[in-house]
């Protein structure tokens, strides 16, 4: 008996909820996990901690399929690859965008290489590459010289690159704008970010624009971009040869979508600032002790940016006279199971105890 089937359920990812506002038609084929509807969590104690009625926001982007934002990019970029029958998927990758790539070529049946700088890339972020059968070449040189190659592997190799440098990339990406103009009936006044590459702040910046001038939302946010200090060209405005920092995803001294970055922070008024290693492992405790929110470091820059605008006197944009009940959203980028060698090694060793219950309660006790 032949029954008529209609596909089966399955959940939405960000092309089927936003495809109006996406380069993509019927002709498509649509490559998801199910990524982006991340969640928008409340914080009373960052809200607490900026006073004059302000509200804080989280938007947590580490639940993602492979636990980063760039989840909603590589849904449009292989997509959109696939539409066009390339051969091959490749990108150069701090380890999140390697990740994705991956897992969204595994799903589309596609072969995928990523180009990663050698041992610095974090453990989860690597195993991830590895399980979704991506060809791995190590490189030895930084983010930038991966890029670079990357850049001329596609034009003379015939691959389809999906770094920010693909616009279908950046398309997806900024439909993160959109959920959180949904979820909180508006734009926010303040939204704050780590920049790596720069790509990200270049699509929250479109996404809230392009709400904006469809009516979605009354109003623009200003845009606050948080580097590394040690990984901080746009904030020093000139190319860092040599960039270092434990948040090794946002490790980048000549950022892809620096023009466009610069845009967005100039025609949002907004600002881009620095925050050093230590505020920002330190914000990745805060955050997970007193939140349960646990994220990568890079992610960290963002609520480290956070306590630095209402704490210290040279922050770019100081919340000392923020006006009063302003909405400040915090976009938390990765995932921090997938960097935890960090935490491990500050962690105190464990040792273990007999099975007792006194020698359990008094190492409860100690
Ligand atoms: N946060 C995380 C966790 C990232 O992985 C990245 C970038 C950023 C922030 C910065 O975003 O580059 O759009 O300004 N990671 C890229 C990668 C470079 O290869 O995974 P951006």
């Amino acid at each position: 008996m032949d029954v008529a089937r209609s596909k089966p359920e399955q959940s939405r990812g960000v092309i089927e909820r936003y495809r109006d506002f996406l380069p993509v038609s019927d002709s498509t084929p649509i490559v998801s996990l199910g990524e982006g509807n991340t969640a928008l969590l409340y914080s009373a104690k960052l809200s607490a901690h900026v006073g004059r009625g302000c509200e804080v926001f989280i938007k947590n982007e580490g639940v993602n399929p492979t636990g980063s934002f760039k989840d909603r990019g590589m849904t449009v970029a292989v997509s959109k690859a696939l539409e066009r029958k390339e051969r091959a998927l490749i990108c150069a990758s701090t380890g999140n965008t390697s990740a994705s790539a991956a897992a969204y070529a595994a799903r589309a049946g596609i072969p995928c290489v990523v180009i990663l700088p050698a041992g610095k890339i974090a453990s989860g972020k690597l195993v991830q590459a590895f399980a979704c059968g991506a060809k791995i070449v190590a490189l030895e040189g930084n983010f930038d010289d991966a890029l670079r190659i990357v850049r001329e592997l596609g034009e003379k190799d015939n691959f389809a690159i999906v770094n920010s440098i693909n616009p279908d990339r950046i398309a997806g990406q900024k439909t993160a704008a959109f959920e959180i103009v949904d979820a909180l009936g508006d734009a926010p006044d303040f939204h704050l970010l780590p920049v790596g590459n720069a790509g990200n702040i270049t699509a929250y910046w479109n996404g809230y624009r392009e709400y904006e001038a469809n009516g979605r939302s009354a109003k623009l946010p200003a845009m606050i971009g948080f580097q590394a200090a040690g990984a901080a060209p746009i904030f020093h405005n000139r190319v860092i040869e040599k960039p270092e920092t434990v948040a090794s995803a946002i490790r980048i001294g000549n950022p892809a979508s620096w023009k466009q970055a610069r845009a967005a922070l100039d025609e949002s008024k907004g600002s881009i600032d620095i925050v050093s290693d230590e505020a920002i492992t330190d914000a990745q405790g805060w955050l997970a002790r007193n939140e349960g929110i646990f994220v990568e470091p890079a992610s960290a820059a963002s609520i480290a940016g956070l306590f630095k605008c209402c704490e210290s006197e040279d922050a770019s944009r100081s919340f000392k006279r923020i006006p009063e009940r302003s909405r400040i959203v915090c976009t938390v980028t990765g995932h921090g199971l997938k960097d935890p060698d960090l935490v491990l090694q500050r962690a105190a060793a464990l040792k273990p105890v007999a099975a007792n219950i006194d020698n359990v309660r008094r190492a409860i006790e100690s």
